[in-house]
């Protein structure tokens, strides 16, 4: 497997592109299977998980072309209902196909999920939601069946807040006849990027960016063309990069907006982040003072965000609290981050990081795409040679990473394994 190599120690500088979400590409990926003829997407990130979702939309009948960023879906035979295991288990988000086949092929059946590296991650609040909406659903074998005679509008209350069981049960009641109405649902821009498109396909969706989502059911859907909005992920790691090497980066093709928590946690501790237009310009402003954060769904702090900020506190002048409130065992990376000197303590879902003048660079690796990413963060600052092993994480979700640091000065080389 591959290895990311990092020289600790050099100031990062210059401009960088930020790539197209990961997490508003797939859904919109998988809402092309609501329509029969061919649909084109723009800034499509060349990521793993582009690539497990088009494997799975091809193994469901859909004919692929890619170039580059572009890719272009046409569903006219999309008739194959099952989504097999060896396709699911390469990530979780597979399941958003499940709305989508329900609602065009009345029948779904997809491998259950497995829980992965952060948490259980059930997928009970999609089900339960397809159920209101009239589709009987049965658990066998590890697969998730659902079949239907055609769904109804339903109103379906989330129990806690859920992303891609809002998108799901958006797509699957954009096709349902009759008004559907989701309570509590995710404020995520993602769910915002997914509405915006499938309006644009002739679905009348409602409210998406708020916690209470209307939609008004529609026979069919017409193919589209789309821009898949800025990663909102990837601009806040760059960001956390350049405020923990003291560096004056400025990021384009960013949506400020989407990054309204972490541009608020940076200015507090202390780095300087000055917006113009869909360009942020990030600088180093003395040693980074401690802050503390607590994950929230949107728009409250990223849980996305988390691990990159608590590898910043790791240097930060002071002690800082980080609460983590969405998944269970989301702090897998401080075990890795402590061998390079990271003075961290957990208590419950709150890790308590006392800031250190300095880490010490160590052989690492993580097994959530975040945490991999976080590694590097710590690798540009620590004393001598990092190597993160097992970056097969990192390539799931961020686009030529090391490349990336590279053009800012890093010190950044892949090790093909
Ligand atoms: N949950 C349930 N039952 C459900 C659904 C969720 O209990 O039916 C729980 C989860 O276990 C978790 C919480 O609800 O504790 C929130 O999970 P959510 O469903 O919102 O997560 P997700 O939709 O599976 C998406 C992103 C994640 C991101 C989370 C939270 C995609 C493809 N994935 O996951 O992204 O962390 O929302 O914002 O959109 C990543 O990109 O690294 C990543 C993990």
């Amino acid at each position: 497997m591959d290895k990311i190599l990092i020289e600790g120690g050099q100031r990062l500088s210059g401009d960088v592109e930020v790539s197209g979400a990961k997490n508003a590409a797939l859904p919109i990926l998988a809402s092309a299977l609501m329509t029969s003829g061919t649909s084109f997407y723009s800034h499509v990130p060349g990521l793993q998980d582009i690539n497990s979702i088009l494997s799975l939309l091809s193994h469901l009948g859909a004919k692929i072309e890619k170039e580059g960023h572009q890719i272009q879906i046409d569903t006219s035979g999309a008739n194959n209902h099952e989504a097999p295991y060896d396709l699911v288990r390469k990530m979780r988000a597979s399941v958003l196909v499940l709305g989508p086949m329900l609602a065009r092929l009345k029948k779904a059946k997809v491998a259950l999920p497995g829980g992965c590296a952060i948490g259980a991650r059930p997928i009970n609040l999609h089900l339960k939601g397809l159920e209101l909406l009239g589709a009987k659903i049965d658990l066998d074998h590890g697969d998730v069946t659902a079949v239907t005679d055609g769904l109804r509008g339903a109103e379906i209350n989330f129990d806690m807040v859920t992303v891609t069981g809002t998108e799901n049960l958006m797509m699957a009641a954009t096709l349902a006849e009759g008004v559907t109405i989701l309570r509590n649902a995710a404020r995520e821009p993602e769910v915002v990027a997914l509405a915006e498109t499938l309006n644009r396909m002739g679905a009348n969706i409602l409210g998406a960016g708020t916690a209470v989502v209307t939609i008004e059911g529609v026979p069919a859907l017409e193919p589209v063309q789309t821009r898949i909005i800025p990663d909102r992920i990837e601009a806040g790691t760059l960001m956390v990069a350049s405020a923990m090497t003291g560096g004056d980066v400025r990021l384009k093709n960013c949506e400020p907006e989407h990054l309204g928590a972490v541009i608020a946690k940076l200015r507090s501790a202390g780095v300087i982040v000055e917006i113009d237009g869909d360009q942020i310009h990030v600088k180093g402003n003395g040693p980074v003072q401690s802050v503390d954060i607590q994950t929230m769904p949107y728009p409250g702090f990223p849980t996305d965000m988390q691990a990159q900020f608590m590898f910043l506190m790791s240097i930060a002048d002071g002690s800082s609290l980080i609460a983590e409130t969405i998944f269970e065992k989301r702090f897998i990376h401080v075990s890795e981050l402590r061998r390079m000197g990271a003075d961290i303590t957990i208590s419950g879902n709150t890790a308590i990081v006392r800031g250190v003048s300095q880490l010490s660079s160590a052989p690492v690796m993580a097994t959530d795409l975040r945490a991999s990413a976080s590694l590097i963060l710590a690798g540009l600052v620590a004393r001598g040679k990092t190597v993160v092993n097992r970056v097969y994480h990192l390539d799931r979700g961020y686009e030529a990473l090391e490349k990336k640091l590279g053009g800012l000065g890093a010190a950044i080389w892949r090790e093909k394994g």
